[in-house]
């Protein structure tokens, strides 16, 4: 019988331990709360399907978290990190904007998560627009080794929906800001800008400069369901990008409203629970050597096929 030589064994067993971590992928999510603070925290299985969201997630952007102690995601990040919870090789850290909001009673916060292993928060910057933006852009700067775009920057928005157009505009002002302070325009928006169904008009857009500049990539598009209500399809929650660079990063078709109701097998009530928005979410594509082990596995496992069959064939 006819043997693989043993540097394809090598080869094909290298490019199994380095394909895995491809596979994976990278996602960047983001995912309305409706009003997360102590009272949902307090409701195990909220936080337990919450915890089955997020933690597929490298980094997720959680709004309109009302917790102004910080009870709540302390919680959240402790059922995240659990010892012999099925996650328990990640630890997941937390940054946080302050409450931001022009009423006593809905004060919101920007939060997130993300897994502490694969990517650092690098520089943080509260934007100030005064008074412009309802609750101003909490800005974060990543870095990752993980992924082919190793720097790059988050701009969390959500926004009034009194005020969408102005506010979506406005967040090319953020994009020029932020990418001259850190010289450095991978920029991603991400989060409930309120732009679909009634809040915008077709006319609206000419006036968003988000939208005129074709520079600035929607990933999420008009015609996505971010509700969890299927009777009105409607795509509230958006991620957009900046620039080619930014483009060529991500996974092709990745970008969508993550359905997990459907994929959990949960109930609507359960999902209700947590929130009436689906989580949005996008993934980069990994660091470069990882990406060449896909062909390799293809290649060894092709040769390895070959010589088997062909041993085969001589029984
Ligand atoms: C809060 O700001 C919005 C505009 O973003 C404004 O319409 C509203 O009147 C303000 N409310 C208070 C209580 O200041
Ligand atoms: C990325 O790799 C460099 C060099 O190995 C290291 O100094 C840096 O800390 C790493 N960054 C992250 C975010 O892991
Ligand atoms: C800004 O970044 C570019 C490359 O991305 C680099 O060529 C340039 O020197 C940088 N400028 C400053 C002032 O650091
Ligand atoms: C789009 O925005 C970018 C970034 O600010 C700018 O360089 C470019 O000139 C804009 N394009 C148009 C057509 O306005």
């Amino acid at each position: 019988m006819r043997r693989p030589p043993p540097t394809l064994l090598l080869f094909l067993l290298l490019a199994l331990v380095l394909g895995r971590e491809v596979v994976t992928g990278f996602k960047i999510c983001s995912y309305n709360l409706q009003g997360f603070g102590p009272k949902k925290a307090a409701n195990y299985r909220v936080l337990h399907t919450m915890t089955r969201v997020v933690s597929r997630c490298d980094i997720c952007l959680l709004q309109n978290v009302i917790d102004p102690d910080g009870k709540a995601m302390k919680n959240l990040l402790s059922v995240l990190n659990r010892r012999g919870f099925r996650y328990e090789r990640n630890r997941f850290v937390a940054v946080t904007s302050k409450g931001l909001g022009n009423a006593s009673d809905d004060m919101q916060q920007y939060v997130y998560i993300y897994r502490s292993q694969v990517v650092t928060a690098s520089s943080m910057y509260q934007y100030s627009s005064k008074k412009v933006f309802l609750r101003d852009p909490f800005v974060v700067r990543f870095k990752s080794n993980k992924t082919d775009i190793k720097d790059f920057i988050l701009v969390p928005l959500h926004s009034d929906p009194d005020n969408v157009v102005t506010e979506v505009d406005k967040l090319y002002d953020v994009f020029v800001d932020v990418s001259q302070k850190w010289n450095n325009t991978n920029v991603m928006f991400l989060g409930d800008f309120h732009t679909a169904c009634g809040y915008i008009t077709r006319m609206d857009k000419r006036n968003i400069r988000l939208f005129t500049n074709s520079s600035f990539i929607w990933m999420i598009k008009d015609r996505d369901d971010t509700t969890v209500d299927s009777k009105a399809a409607c795509a509230y929650d958006r991620i957009v990008v900046y620039g080619g660079t930014f483009l060529k990063a991500i996974e092709p078709f990745s970008a969508k409203a993550f359905n997990f109701g459907e994929h959990f097998k949960l109930s609507m009530a359960k999902v209700l629970e947590v929130s009436d928005h689906l989580p949005v979410e996008v993934t980069l594509k990994g660091a470069a050597p990882l990406l060449q082990a896909t062909p390799l596995l293809v290649l060894g496992v092709w040769v390895v096929l070959q010589s088997f069959l062909s041993a085969s064939v001589l029984l």
